[in-house]
């Protein structure tokens, strides 16, 4: 590639002195951080510390105070038309804790809904993609079936596959095992790995130390709604810098 081409390419995602309140409790300090293409992120740091608000504001579900986020070069927090923001938002793949499938619509529905909806793709095609989708994620024999007819792994896994269906250049996860009994956190981590294996951009907050180690590029460390590390998983692991880091990983290994 052209290095000067290269080098203008806008990070994926930039964060810049991002801040929020709630009320006069200020939970995001000043973030300052960059995601670039193709990179896999994991969040992590003590409860209460501002994980879930910093990836919300990313796609937008929670307003910043001040500062600015960039996906691509686009200002996600920036005044435009709400058609304008849902296509940006479109860019942006989220999936939660919970896994907010809509429950009367089948597995197939729940994955070829948006992209008919938001982008007036056909449905013959949109449900072809989802077919292709679901197979990906091990699922193809459950087109049919309902939500409720799922297990949580399952469930989790048709919600990675509604995400992809939007064919977003990157993908947030918001601790997407954590609800999940402990025999079906593994059928999940093994999608979100194929899914780096492919080069997706990731940012996720996990506290699946496992997954950090073996797939993400970068950790960042998040403490009182600041990043106070970012290290690679390597390092991160073997000689955290700051105490509240040592400390968490203490508490962590018990
Ligand atoms: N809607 C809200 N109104 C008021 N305070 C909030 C709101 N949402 C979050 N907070 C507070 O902001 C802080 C950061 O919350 P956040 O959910 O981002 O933390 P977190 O790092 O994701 O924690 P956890 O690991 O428990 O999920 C917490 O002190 C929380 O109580
Ligand atoms: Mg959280």
């Amino acid at each position: 590639m052209n290095a000067s081409v290269s080098s203008q390419t806008p990070p994926m995602i930039k964060l810049s002195d991002v801040r929020k309140s709630y009320g006069h409790f200020e939970v995001l300090k000043g973030i300052d951080a960059e995601v670039a293409r193709g990179e896999v992120v994991v969040i992590c740091g003590p409860s209460g510390s501002g994980k879930s608000t910093l990836i919300r504001t990313v796609n937008r579900l929670e307003e910043i105070a001040s500062g600015s986020i960039t996906c691509e070069g686009n200002d996600i927090h920036g005044t435009m038309p709400a058609k304008e923001l849902n296509r940006l938002r479109s860019r942006i793949g989220f999936v939660f804790q919970s896994f907010n499938l809509f429950p009367h619509l089948s597995v197939l529905d729940n994955i070829a809904m948006s992209p008919i909806r938001v982008k007036g793709v056909a449905r013959a095609v949109a449900n072809d993609k989802a077919m292709r989708l679901l197979d990906r994620v091990g699922l193809a024999d459950k087109a049919g079936s309902y939500p409720g007819q799922l297990s949580g792994g399952q469930q989790q896994r048709v919600a990675i596959a509604r995400a992809l269906a939007m064919e977003p250049p990157v993908m947030l996860f918001d601790e997407p095992t954590s609800a999940l009994d402990p025999e079906m956190v593994g059928e999940v981590l093994a999608v979100m790995k194929s899914l780096a294996a492919d080069g997706m951009t990731m940012m996720c907050v996990t506290h699946e130390m496992g997954f950090a180690r073996d797939v993400a590029d970068r950790v960042w460390f998040i403490d009182d709604g600041q990043i106070i590390e970012t290290a690679t998983p390597e390092a991160f692991f073997s000689n955290p810098q700051h105490a509240r880091a040592k400390r968490f990983l203490a508490d962590l290994r018990h």
